[in-house]
């Protein structure tokens, strides 16, 4: 059988953008309920939580060679200045991997976009 991940994007091979917008929709209410980092969700409004979960799943797109533009501000600059910690991270990490759990995401794929997600990290964490 043909290694599909010589020919086909990260994007392709994780079932595309209902399979993103799927884990998307499950990731955000996830954090928003979570004792310790849903403080940066608090009185946000509705639709300013749609436009980051949107900007979100475009941006994971773009990363993983799928078709989108992502129009959004560079990761450095959305996350500067909120205070976000390691411990922070690793609770954001821990619902992400819950959810790649629910989701029966296979290897390669996981660990591919983990790497992904964890390359933003010095973009996002402030101490
Ligand atoms: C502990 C981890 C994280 C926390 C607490 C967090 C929190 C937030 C918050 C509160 C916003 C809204 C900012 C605003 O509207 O001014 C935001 C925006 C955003 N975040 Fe995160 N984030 C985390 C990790 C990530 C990761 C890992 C990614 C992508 C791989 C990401 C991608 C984005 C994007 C694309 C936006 C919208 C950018 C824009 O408004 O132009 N975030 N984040």
């Amino acid at each position: 059988m043909t290694d599909q991940s010589a020919v086909t994007t990260l994007y392709a091979r994780l079932g595309g953008y209902d399979a993103f917008a799927a884990l998307n929709e499950e990731l955000f209410p996830r954090l928003i309920a979570d004792p310790e980092i849903g403080r940066f969700w608090k009185n946000r409004s509705a639709d300013s939580i749609r436009r980051e979960k949107q900007l979100a799943l475009e941006f994971n797109t773009v990363v993983t060679g799928g078709p989108s533009y992502y129009i959004g501000r560079d990761l450095a600059t959305t996350h500067r200045g909120m205070g976000i910690t390691a411990r922070d991270w690793e609770v954001f990490l821990g619902h992400l991997i819950a959810l790649f759990d629910q989701f029966s995401v296979p290897e390669p794929e996981r660990s591919e976009m983990l790497a992904i997600i964890e390359n933003t990290r010095t973009e996002i964490v402030d101490r």
